[in-house]
């Protein structure tokens, strides 16, 4: 897969951000003794540092980490996974998303997660494999991420399974709850509710594979997280809570942007680094 942009820049971390704990610039620029100006210079993508870390610091952010977003010093070592897992960056509108497939090389069984904009390449791999689909599991129901179901799971047969909490809209598609375990093959996937930035929004925690894996969908990026203006509070508390406590060489296969790991996050995310 060809080098995946980071999602987010340091400015579109600092709106998010604001946004979600409802601070107006007035507010923000009080608090952070900046001038109005400054904040605005910073909010459009202007790296002052000395700005730029006064706001981070009230927002929650890590300045740290804030600035080395700014000036482009990091991007996550990729993980090698041998075998068994593949990962999908296809152009939806003006940007792309990703899915992503999982299977056991011995049993020749698989699963989706999404479909991306189109899910032609995944389906070459299954062809080319010689897998059977058995799951296409949804992280969430927003149209990038479902745009190509209809075709992927009539040409494969596969179940359409997602939350409970935010059922997607396809012919006898099922819905778990929260903690459900899943087999495909020697592989497991237990669901975990990371809602906020959709109201179902669900990370899949994958063991049997190289390493431990997380599709997260939109619950976080590498050196960002998934937005949501009305329910960011509840997106923050379940990445901490559920995703950040996973084992630390798990592997984030995000919604948008490159994979990376839990360890890297914690060093490199503002949202997560100490
Ligand atoms: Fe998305």
């Amino acid at each position: 897969m060809p080098r995946i942009p980071l999602e987010d820049n340091f400015n579109d971390v600092i709106n998010k951000t604001q946004r979600g704990m409802k601070m107006t610039d007035d507010d923000l620029a009080k608090r952070a003794e900046v001038s109005l100006e400054d904040l605005a210079a910073v909010k459009g993508g202007k790296p002052i540092d000395a700005v730029l870390r006064r706001v981070a610091r009230h927002l929650k952010l890590s300045p740290d980490a804030l600035e080395n977003l700014a000036y482009k010093r990091w991007y996550p070592d990729l993980p090698d996974f041998p075998k068994g897992f593949a990962a999908f960056n296809t152009p939806f509108e003006d940007m792309t998303v990703n899915s992503y497939l999982i299977w056991d090389p011995r049993a020749k069984v698989a699963a989706a997660f999404d479909t991306g904009a189109t899910s032609e390449a995944m389906l070459d791999i299954i062809k080319a494999e010689g897998l059977t689909l058995r799951y296409i599991f949804i992280t969430h129901t927003h149209d990038d991420h479902i745009a190509d179901l209809a075709r992927l799971a009539s040409e494969t047969g596969a179940e359409v399974w997602s939350s409970e909490l935010e059922p997607v809209n396809h012919p006898g598609a099922k819905v778990f709850k929260e903690n459900a375990h899943f087999h495909v093959g020697s592989l497991s996937v237990k669901t975990l509710y990371t809602f906020g930035h959709s109201p179902g929004q669900t990370t899949f925690f994958v063991t049997g594979l190289s390493w431990p894996l997380a599709v997260v969908g939109d619950s976080l990026f590498a050196s960002s997280m998934g937005g949501s203006p009305t329910n960011f509070a509840d997106q923050l508390r379940n990445n901490r809570e559920k995703i950040l406590t996973l084992p630390r060489d798990t592997v984030l296969a995000c919604g948008h942007g490159p994979l990376t790991t839990l360890a890297q996050e914690k060093q490199h995310n503002p949202f997560f680094a100490r």
